[in-house]
């Protein structure tokens, strides 16, 4: 069981977009997923078409009643299945959780503490928010493995220091393990010049690190999840269904060797 972060503390390079697709992706493969979506914000709950105002149970209520005494939610009340992969969903009601946190002892190993009593996947895939906030933490504590998606544009390097200082931080103080594992390129226009030395700068910042495949800029990605579908299921022969299973081939090989 391989625990993987999808981590940008900047909003709108992709993070659950590439959640989403690469865990539909990898299912394709035969491997069994399970996606968290951490970020109140919900949109990997509304990306499979899960109604987010219509949950009895969320992440936030596993997260928050293991934080406090009293009767733990369990998993197995938050969790859902589509698309022949797992989720447990979010929605704003988990905005609250860093405050309520505030002063709990140990309030950065909640989640990791939560996926010891899961079972049964190749991989869990955690979205994480825009922000190096608990949740973040808690993704990154729980993790064996960052993955960071990174827009192809002009700033793309813009705050990769600050994430690589929170990685080292986490890494120093609450999980020793963690590495960063993959870093892949989002929204790519190859006629855009900017785009490829982009690219280029990338290799030369991650090396080995940098995913080969580079994920094309596609409106039909875009698309998919306003129906509330993964690219797979919305237009298979599509550049973005090519881009995702191809870095989905990647990501199994590379477990290989
Ligand atoms: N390959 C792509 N082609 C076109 N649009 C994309 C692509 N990937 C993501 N998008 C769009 O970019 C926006 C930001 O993506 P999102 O996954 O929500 O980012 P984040 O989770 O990092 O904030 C969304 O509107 C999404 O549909
Ligand atoms: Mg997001």
């Amino acid at each position: 069981m391989k625990v993987i972060a999808v981590v940008n503390q900047k909003g709108g390079v992709a993070k659950t977009t590439s959640t989403q697709n690469i865990g539909v992706g990898l299912a394709k493969l035969g491997k069994k997923v399970l996606l968290i979506d951490f970020d109140p914000q919900g949109n990997l709950t509304s990306g499979f078409g899960i109604d987010k105002r219509d949950l009895n149970y969320t992440v936030y209520d596993i997260l928050k009643t293991r934080a406090f005494p009293g009767p733990e939610i369990s998993v197995e009340k938050v969790l859902l299945e589509k698309d022949n992969i797992s989720i447990l969903p979010t929605n704003i009601k988990m905005s609250k959780i860093n405050i309520e946190l505030g002063g709990v002892p140990g309030k950065d190993n909640i989640l990791k503490e939560i996926l010891k009593e899961i079972y049964g996947f190749d991989y869990i895939l955690i979205d994480c928010p825009p922000s190096l906030d608990t949740l973040t933490f808690n993704a990154l504590t729980a993790a064996d493995a960052v993955y960071i998606p990174v827009q192809a544009e002009y700033y793309a390097l813009e705050g990769i220091s600050e994430l690589m200082d929170t990685i080292d931080m986490v890494k120093q103080r609450l999980n020793e393990n963690l590495k960063i594992a993959g870093v892949f390129a989002t929204m790519l226009d190859k006629r855009v010049k900017l785009h490829l030395e982009v690219i280029k700068e990338l290799k030369k910042f991650f090396g080995e690190v940098m995913f080969k495949t580079l994920i094309r800029r596609n409106v039909k990605v875009s698309e998919a999840s306003s129906y509330g579908k993964s690219i797979f299921d919305y237009d298979e022969k599509s550049h973005g269904a090519q881009d995702y299973l191809n870095l989905c081939k990647e990501i199994v090989e590379r477990e290989v060797n």
